[in-house]
């Protein structure tokens, strides 16, 4: 089975407005004629109605970082999935290990949100990832099964087949020191295990795990050309032209 590439920038809390257009006119054009691979980009949600209109005529979608599960109400400070539709988003970051380890995100909430997005008809990526401790005390895969699980309950097949994933371990994001291939393989075959023992191969077959945590213009390549590796979530080499667009094309 062979799953669509899908490179994504998570822009995180970075780019004024007029930096963030000027990015996205440059990517429009430069990545005007990939075909093969889906592309995404993910501002703050001040800015998503902006760049969104920005490439409305383009082959690059618009992503929000963050969603909150209730449709509407007293929810000082949060954005609906409504909302992100509205103004023409459509791909939700859930789970993200800076909302889950800074702002305290639960497993119990990204369940919540991705259960609203998927409702909603946008994209949910879950990301999920060890910290450091972890992958050292050897419970790598603990903390992983324990995210997946969680994340997807209440989850029907149906939906599952739309979801991507992001496997972010926490250790390599934002300090340059990316998985290797090979580690990033292993987790990625056992998500895709875990996805096969509640849905079946075929939906297991189907859904995209990216891998994100220092991925740039010269370590991509050989990371996207892993077998269960279908995509890339980039943080930083997302912020510049150059980069981001040897990455998008390092998948072709
Ligand atoms: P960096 O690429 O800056 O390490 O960030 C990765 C990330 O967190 C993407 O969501």
């Amino acid at each position: 089975m062979s799953r669509r590439i899908f490179i994504a920038g998570n822009w995180k809390m970075n780019l004024l407005l007029v930096e963030a257009l000027e990015l996205v006119g440059k990517l429009k054009e430069q990545l005007r004629d990939v075909k093969a691979v889906d592309i995404a980009v993910c501002p703050s949600s001040v800015y998503v109605q902006q760049v969104a209109k920005s490439l409305s005529d383009s082959n690059i979608g618009v992503g929000a970082q963050n969603v909150y599960y209730r449709e509407k109400g007293a929810f000082t400070g949060e954005v609906s999935t409504g909302m992100l539709i509205d103004v023409g988003v459509k791909y939700v970051i859930l789970g993200h290990s800076e909302r889950r380890h800074i702002l305290n995100e639960t497993n119990e909430d990204v369940n919540l949100k991705t259960q609203a997005v998927l409702a909603s008809g946008l994209t949910p990526i879950v990301c999920v990832g060890e910290l450091l401790a972890e992958r050292e005390a050897g419970t790598t895969e603990l903390v992983i099964k324990s995210q997946i699980e969680s994340a997807f309950v209440n989850v029907a097949a149906a939906d599952m087949k739309k979801c991507v994933i992001a496997y972010e371990p926490v250790w390599a994001i934002g300090t340059g020191k990316v998985a290797t291939p090979d580690q990033a393989e292993e987790v990625h075959l056992f998500i895709r295990n875990l996805i096969e023992k509640k849905y079946g191969k075929d939906i297991a077959e189907s859904v995209r795990i990216q891998y994100g945590g220092s991925v740039n213009d010269e370590n991509a390549k050989e990371i996207l050309a892993k077998p269960n590796v279908d995509g890339a979530l980039v943080g930083g080499a997302s912020l510049k032209v150059e980069p981001f667009v040897k990455i998008v094309k390092s998948a072709l």
